[in-house]
């Protein structure tokens, strides 16, 4: 770090200028309420603003308190999380909630250190709420200000690798402002979101170009650095839509692990040996779902298109299959016949609502 005390005293002061001026309205930045920020934070963590506006007034509408929140039936929580992804964060939240009110007595923690002992808590969100909320003076590093941070003084180290976020975390607490710590963090994200953006940055217009190494020296693209993830993996599955007189079979998933208590309907791994054919895999797993469910249902091959679905390390591959059947006892499966009209009762993920939007018309 090479920048003078002048010079960051004017990076601040440039910053915080054009925050003033030009800073998004956004529905979290009305107030300093711990519990909007845990919010807003949790639900902006891999999903965009536009898309968490909407899912952010919704959910104060419903859970307008931490103690709501903490009263509130986990499949209620889940159902307002429903299309937003990562649904452990919902859990979380939740969990979080009910700390506050029993361990805390609903009063919050104000460090950043006390509140990463809230569940769900990372050093992201604990640096947001503590600066945003109770003006500690921490960063918060998400994404925007790894970027425009690796920008500003073209900064080599991985950002991929863990051991870069202390580097990071090193600099940016020589330049956050003391004095409004929150404001500063969210100009950063208000910069990694538009001129220092990942792919069509602005920088010549920035209002800290004077200040960005990597535009100074034509380089603003080779920051940050960061080395490529694996693919997400394939993993194929049949989708069973098995409907009988009383609906369609809906399983409750495990609750831990991928899509953790949403419902879903049965998915069976498909084992694609080589050299055996779609009919004799579709066999086994009728075979793997007879000896969980008690009763193995004839099922054939649909002509539904595969349905794919990513997720960041898995990508589902579903290859849909139906069947009529009558309406099993289902004592050895966590699950209910639905009907179709009351499938929006339950907390779905975005994956099933493709797989019904694939079988429209078969399923009905
Ligand atoms: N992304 C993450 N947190 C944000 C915030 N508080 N404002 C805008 N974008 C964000």
């Amino acid at each position: 770090m090479n920048w003078s005390q002048d010079k960051i005293a004017a990076f601040r002061q440039t910053l915080l200028a054009w925050y003033d001026a030009e800073k998004r309205d956004l529905p979290w930045r009305r107030d300093q309420e711990p519990y909007h920020i845990l919010i807003s934070e949790t639900m902006l963590q891999q999903t965009q603003v536009a898309t968490v506006i909407p899912y952010y007034e919704r959910f104060l509408t419903q859970f307008p308190t931490v103690e709501a929140l903490a009263a509130a039936s986990e499949a209620a929580v889940l159902k307002a999380w429903e299309g937003l992804g990562y649904y452990s964060r919902a859990r979380n939240l939740q969990k979080a909630a009910k700390q506050l009110v029993a361990d805390h007595g609903g009063r919050w923690p104000e460090t950043a250190a006390e509140l990463r002992t809230l569940s769900g808590i990372g050093p992201y969100t604990a640096g947001a709420i503590a600066s945003i909320a109770f003006n500690q003076v921490e960063p918060a590093i998400d994404g925007n200000a790894f970027r425009v941070f690796a920008r500003l003084f073209c900064v080599p180290d991985d950002i991929a690798q863990p051991k870069s976020r202390a580097v990071f975390d090193t600099l940016i607490r020589q330049v956050i402002d003391p004095k409004r710590p929150g404001d500063f963090n969210q100009a950063i994200m208000d910069l990694g979101s538009s001129y220092m953006s990942a792919k069509d940055a602005d920088p010549a217009h920035s209002p800290v170009a004077a200040f960005d190494e990597s535009y100074q020296t034509g380089r603003v693209y080779d920051f940050p650095v960061k080395t490529k993830k694996p693919r997400p993996k394939k993993v194929p599955y049949f989708a069973l839509v098995l409907h009988s007189p009383a609906g369609y079979l809906m399983v409750q998933r495990p609750s831990t692990g991928m899509l953790a208590n949403l419902w879903m309907f049965p998915l069976v791994a498909r084992e694609e040996l080589e050299g055996t054919t779609l009919p004799a895999q579709l066999a086994e797993a009728a075979a793997q779902f007879g000896a969980s469910a008690g009763v193995t249902p004839q099922l054939a091959v649909s002509d539904y298109p595969l349905v794919r679905h990513t997720f960041t390390h898995q990508q589902w591959q579903l290859t849909l299959v139906t069947a009529e059947t009558a309406a099993f006892d289902l004592a050895f499966l966590p699950g209910r016949w639905v009907p179709a009209a009351e499938f929006d009762q339950l907390a779905l993920p975005t994956v099933q609502k493709k797989l019904l939007a694939a079988c429209q018309g078969g399923a009905s």
